[in-house]
């Protein structure tokens, strides 16, 4: 039997465990909070969480047999305990204040939610701080973990779809919030781009984080739309990628995959259209057991996080050149 990691959680809801206490056994194949992937993967041992919400603790305590609970990260650090990852859950605008504490915990790994922190600068301050500390970071962008897209990537550089024509990506809920899933997805496409233009921004989350529309462009030429849906109506997370020789879309964040080839018309001589295509389930599904496998390798196996701070400042540095550039252009607010 391996060693067990010891792990502390950091803020009790939702993506620490919260949504996986609803889905009855199906966590264990298919986990998607940090609780889920570390239970189900079986090599962490939840020694401890820290919530202030007492009823809160007791309950994800109990429903995750966590031994020690604390009702903030002060009484961690004094303590004593040692953790080898540290996961933190809390709400985004409390990270900056808890990282500079969990990093005097010394933990190997700290597996963090995104965003870092609500600012790049103070992300930029985190990502030196853990680098001088010797704590490797890890940012919770799942689809670094997804195997479709790590996939699709193989297939688009051996050119199975031939050309990458365009992409269009659509999300809402705030540009930082869920554009920055985005951003990080596109950069695993292409390493490089830069604002063409930015449309007015959506006040469909927080005043400090709108969803914003905005064209871009690859160093290479390719063309990235970014359409703003509202989070009123409904979540939504896709991307399409149009190919010389088809269409790909991810849907629902990553559950499905829908493509369509390239073929003769049937009705129209000398046309080419797209096939009627098929759906097909995505790796979305095994992205947090993957990513928990992944911070087990990084500590025990010095094997590379997927993930990292670098990447996520780089991301975040771009959400807010978004950002600035569409309060720039003099937006007006679409609230409700
Ligand atoms: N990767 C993803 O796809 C994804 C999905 C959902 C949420 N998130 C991120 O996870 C974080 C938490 O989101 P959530 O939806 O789970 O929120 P939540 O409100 O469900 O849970 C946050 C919990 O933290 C507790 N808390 C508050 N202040 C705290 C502190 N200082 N220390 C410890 N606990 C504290 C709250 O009482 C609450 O129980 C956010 O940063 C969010 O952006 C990421």
């Amino acid at each position: 039997m391996p060693h067990k990691l010891n792990v502390l959680i950091v803020g009790c809801g939702n993506i620490a465990g919260g949504f996986d206490e609803n889905r009855g056994n199906s966590y264990s194949t298919h986990p998607y909070t940090h609780a889920g992937a570390m239970t189900a993967d079986g090599r962490f041992n939840l020694l401890a969480c820290v919530e202030p919400d007492a009823a809160r603790r007791k309950a994800f305590m109990e429903f995750w047999s966590v031994a020690r609970g604390f009702d903030d990260l002060d009484a961690v650090v004094h303590s004593g305990l040692a953790f080898d990852v540290v996961s933190l859950c809390s709400p985004t605008a409390s990270h900056y204040s808890d990282l500079q504490k969990i990093i005097a915990l010394k933990p190997k790994i700290i597996f963090c939610e995104k965003p870092v922190t609500l600012t790049a600068q103070e992300t930029e301050t985190v990502v030196n701080a853990c680098q001088q500390a010797g704590i490797r970071l890890a940012v919770n962008h799942t689809r670094a973990w997804d195997a479709s897209l790590s996939q699709l990537k193989q297939a688009v550089d051996a050119g199975e779809w031939g050309e990458l024509r365009s992409i269009i990506g659509t999300y809402n809920k705030g540009v930082l919030n869920n554009g920055s899933h985005l951003i990080d997805l596109l950069y695993r496409f292409v390493p490089s781009m830069h604002i063409i233009a930015v449309g007015l921004p959506v006040f469909d989350y927080t005043d400090d984080d709108p969803t914003i529309p905005a064209l871009l462009q690859s160093d290479a030429g390719l063309s990235i739309h970014l359409v703003a849906a509202h989070a009123v109506d409904y979540a939504i997370f896709e991307v399409q990628f149009i190919f010389s020789q088809g269409v790909l879309v991810m849907e629902k964040g990553g559950f499905s995959w829908r493509q369509r080839r390239a073929v003769d018309s049937p009705v129209f001589k000398g046309y080419r259209m797209l096939d009627e295509g098929r759906f097909y389930s995505g790796g979305y599904d095994n992205a947090m057991k993957r990513a928990v496998d992944n911070i087990y390798r990084a500590i025990t196996r010095q094997e590379d996080v997927l993930e990292t701070g670098y990447t996520a400042l780089k991301v975040q540095k771009f959400c807010e050149l978004l950002k600035r550039q569409a309060l720039c252009n003099g937006g007006v607010e679409s609230h409700g």
